[in-house]
């Protein structure tokens, strides 16, 4: 046993020291919406516009997906399989896939990825480790704040029934994930939203109290459907799946002040633009786009995705022993 232990941390300590991490191939599972896509709208629809976004992000430059890949690839054998859609729900919204049909909400892209697992174009076996990692729901809020965003009122309710709905749509995709037999299952906790410059101050304060409820409402659904797959034993393809979720929305939110050199401007954006799924003629880059947290009025700059890559995910998976120690 204490053998056994021994090997296993010498394993984790590196892809280039450890002798399994460093025959393992890691392979990085995305699903989410603008904040992962990586190119998926862009290859379906056009958009968002390359001359104001890069390649397909949504954003000024890499994003996180691509920064946490190229530092770990560095080191290590990794391969990314993306299904991020820029505009991507959680949960299936008729009225809205009517308007964007290309949009792969997260059931679709679940259904994309169990489809490429089974014909084996995701490659699974010994020596490969399988990383899925979700990162999905602001949109789901989002929708149903619009109608709010400029007197701040919403109703109670809608936005009960959206938080109950946008949780149980994450965590079904963990549960489908754990049936399909995977074993170690990432999701991140909301996007802290409220921070956007698109939000006037006014409806900040209850985006807040969505974001608290979102999160602690899927802590507490993860841990019963943690408890239920600790129930399942012996060959059976659940027995043994783990999910993480990774805290809640303020570490990310704090990870804004941490990013170095600091940003100038916390609060207004670089391009005056909500809704890059449609391409807006004659939209002005300002000249400084690193030292704006924001791109545009919804999305992050590229260097805030590259702390969240290196230092906010990156790093969070290593403790959990997903990753190689050292890298
Ligand atoms: C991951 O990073 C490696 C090393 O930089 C690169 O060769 C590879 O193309 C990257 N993969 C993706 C999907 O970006
Ligand atoms: C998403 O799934 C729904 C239900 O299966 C389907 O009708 C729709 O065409 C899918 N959308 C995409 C973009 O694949
Ligand atoms: C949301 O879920 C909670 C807890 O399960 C429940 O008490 C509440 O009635 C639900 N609200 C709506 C609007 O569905
Ligand atoms: C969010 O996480 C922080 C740090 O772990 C914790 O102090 C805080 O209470 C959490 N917030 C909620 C609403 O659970």
């Amino acid at each position: 046993m204490a053998l056994t232990r021994g090997f296993m941390l010498l394993a984790l300590l590196g892809c280039t020291l450890g002798l399994s991490a460093a025959r393992t191939t890691y392979v990085f599972v995305i699903f989410g919406d603008s904040l992962s896509d990586t190119g998926n709208t862009l290859r379906a629809a056009g958009v968002p516009d390359p001359a104001i976004y890069y390649k397909g992000r949504f954003t000024n430059g890499p994003n996180w997906v691509d920064r946490l890949n190229a530092t770990f690839a560095k080191k290590c054998t990794a391969k990314v399989f993306n299904y991020a859609y820029g505009g991507a729900t959680a949960c299936p919204n008729p009225g809205y896939s009517q308007i964007y049909p290309y949009i792969k909400d997260l059931t679709n892209q679940t259904a994309s990825f169990l489809s490429d697992y089974k014909t084996g174009k995701i490659p699974r076996g010994p020596g490969v480790k399988i990383i899925p990692i979700q990162w999905i729901g602001s949109n789901d809020l989002m929708l149903t704040l619009m109608g709010a965003l400029n007197d701040a009122h919403t109703d109670p309710l809608q936005l009960a029934a959206t938080i109950n709905a946008t949780v149980a749509c994450r965590v079904q995709w963990a549960k489908t994930l754990a049936l399909a037999g995977l074993k170690d299952i990432v999701m991140l906790p909301m996007s802290p939203v409220h921070l956007a410059p698109l939000l006037p101050a006014a409806a900040k304060p209850m985006v807040i109290q969505a974001l608290n409820a979102l999160d602690t409402a899927t802590t507490a659904a993860v841990g019963a459907l943690q408890a239920h797959l600790k129930t399942i034993h012996g060959s059976r393809p659940a027995a043994g799946a783990r999910i993480h979720l990774l805290g809640n929305y303020t570490w990310i939110e704090a990870g804004g002040q941490e990013v170095k050199p600091p940003f100038t401007d916390m609060t207004g954006p670089c391009v005056a633009n909500y809704l890059p799924l449609v391409i807006h003629p004659g939209l002005e880059i300002c000249a400084n786009p690193n030292d704006h947290l924001f791109y545009d009025t919804l999305h992050i700059g590229s260097r805030f995705h590259q702390w969240l890559g290196v230092k906010g995910i990156l790093p969070r998976l290593q403790q959990l022993r997903l990753l190689p120690k050292t890298i």
